[in-house]
């Protein structure tokens, strides 16, 4: 069983999904504590709702970002976490927590990356970018984190299609369903081992 920790700072439906594929015994993983940095997260809310402990954690209940890190760190190994998953957090995890998860924190990201990502892309920003640059595909990007936002490894994608009739809204719905699929299926890659990450490249090993 693969320990998971989620991130998350929104309302959640990726770490609900999650929560529902473990439950449903369809990734070998369990979700063994979910990290807010807001207080009112509706994520925090479904995690007490299926008895997953469920922290509030910001770096301003800290004297400084070390304090934050460590304060992190500590819950992570005491809760013998696996795998960070960041599903729809809204800040960038320090250098040092990093380097301390290398290859084991993994970032959702709504659109299509290298493209329409970076610092200030998020949420429905990204989806008005999208369709008002014209692109006919949109879609989802699973990657591993590294120190820059949006930037690590790509582990899969899902392409959506933007129609003609599109708003960024619609889009969004089309690509949240995405959204909600592949997570678990990444997570299951990593429940299985079959995750080789060369450089950039990352590697699908498979089935054994
Ligand atoms: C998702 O669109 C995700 O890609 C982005 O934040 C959103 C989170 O949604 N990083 P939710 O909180 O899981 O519903």
């Amino acid at each position: 069983m693969l320990r998971l920790a989620v991130l998350a700072s929104g309302g959640g439906t990726n770490l609900q999904a999650i929560i529902d594929a473990a439950e449903g015994g369809e990734i070998d993983a369990r979700v063994v504590v979910v990290i807010s940095n807001n207080s009112t997260a509706g994520a925090l809310e479904r995690a007490r709702r299926h008895h997953i402990k469920a922290l509030h954690l910001s770096s301003r209940q800290f004297a400084g970002g070390e304090e934050f890190d460590r304060a992190l760190l500590e819950i992570l190994k005491e809760r013998q976490v696996d795998l960070i998953i960041l599903a729809g957090y809204m800040k960038l995890l320090s250098p040092t927590v990093v380097q301390a998860y290398r290859h084991r924190i993994l970032n959702i990201h709504p659109a299509l990356l290298p493209a329409f990502g970076g610092a200030g892309m998020y949420g429905i920003r990204v989806h008005r970018a999208v369709i008002a640059s014209g692109a006919r595909y949109s879609g989802v990007t699973v990657h591993l984190v590294d120190e820059q936002y949006d930037h690590g490894p790509i582990v899969a994608q899902r392409v959506v299609p933007v129609e003609d009739d599109d708003t960024p809204e619609s889009l969004a719905r089309k690509v949240l369903a995405q959204e909600h699929q592949i997570f678990k299926e990444v997570i299951q890659l990593f429940a299985r081992g079959r995750v080789r990450v060369e450089g950039r490249r990352v590697r699908l090993l498979p089935r054994s």
